[in-house]
């Protein structure tokens, strides 16, 4: 399968895709990104994404290679070219290319990269089965609020789940969960109440948990944003994470404990299902 891929200003084969070896997101992870999802061809909840962009060049003194709205029209574009109707956009922007050297160079231009991946997002196997989870220490830098593309730390939290037989990884610091490698950790407590870390510089702060929290706080359900620590996770009736390619995605197994007698919780499921529903209506035709 050959995609088109957009770099700089042009929409390219993939094979012809390049990016310069001096650029500074590859030579010191300079560099933010955003992942969307994609229904019925169209963006979802693209305002948020392209919000917390901006908000992560900004942390950065990185300039925007475009505006919010041009940014936008060119993923539509890629989509497009791609045909996809389901699944994510990727994009990532980095400070540009510049001799190597640690403080930031002026006078650089950003460079701007989007590509495709089609996927399940609906059907997806893994939100039928729910998902296994081990914990590992969180060893990232302190400014998880910028999506940055320093993302060895998740990598290995990945790689260690793989390694050990499950789907993915809850990072843990100072005795409490952070987050998923690459989603924010949902858990339901034994009074039906929703946990979810509450927002700093420890977390990324989820354009999908954000969503999740006001479908639960329209549907009556408690909410509480807070730290919670493994054991209390061990002791959850149910548990689950967010993120732009997996959605409202359920937990079943944390380290050695199962939750929610190893299938998809009732509350994690009609959360997904909500969040689907509103997903594809600001999609409709
Ligand atoms: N990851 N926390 C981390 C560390 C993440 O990397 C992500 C997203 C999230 C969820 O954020 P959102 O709901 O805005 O997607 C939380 C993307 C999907 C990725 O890296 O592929």
């Amino acid at each position: 399968m050959t995609r088109i891929v957009y770099v700089n200003g042009e929409y390219l084969e993939e094979q012809d895709a390049k990016i310069s070896v001096f650029d500074r997101g590859f030579l010191f992870a300079d560099g933010v990104y955003e992942v969307s999802p994609v229904l019925n061809g169209k963006l979802v909840e693209n305002e948020g994404h392209l919000a917390r962009l901006q908000r992560s060049l900004g942390e950065l003194n990185m300039k925007s290679p475009a505006s919010t709205s041009e940014i936008e029209a060119i993923q539509n574009e890629v989509i497009k070219r791609n045909g996809v109707k389901e699944g994510i956009i990727y994009l990532q922007v980095s400070r540009g290319a510049a001799d190597r050297d640690f403080p930031f160079p002026t006078d650089i231009e950003p460079s701007l990269v989007m590509f495709t991946q089609q996927m399940n997002l609906l059907d997806n196997p893994k939100a039928a089965k729910g998902t296994t989870i081990i914990t590992v220490p969180d060893i990232r830098w302190q400014r998880r609020d910028i999506k940055t593309v320093a993302l060895l730390a998740q990598a290995m939290a990945k790689q260690a789940a793989k390694d050990a037989g499950a789907d993915d990884a809850w990072m843990v610091e100072d005795g409490v969960v952070t987050e998923g490698s690459s989603n924010n950790a949902f858990i339901v407590t034994q009074e039906g109440k929703l946990i979810t870390r509450d927002l700093s510089n420890k977390i990324l702060h989820g354009i999908t948990r954000r969503s999740i929290l006001e479908i639960a706080r329209r549907e009556g359900i408690e909410v509480e944003e807070r730290a919670f620590t493994p054991e209390e996770a061990y002791e959850a009736v149910e548990a689950f994470t967010t993120s732009a390619s997996t959605f409202a995605m359920p937990v079943i197994k944390i380290d050695d404990r199962i939750l929610s007698n190893g299938a998809p919780g009732e509350l994690t499921s009609k959360i997904r299902k909500l969040y689907i529903e509103m997903a594809m209506q600001s999609v409709a035709d």
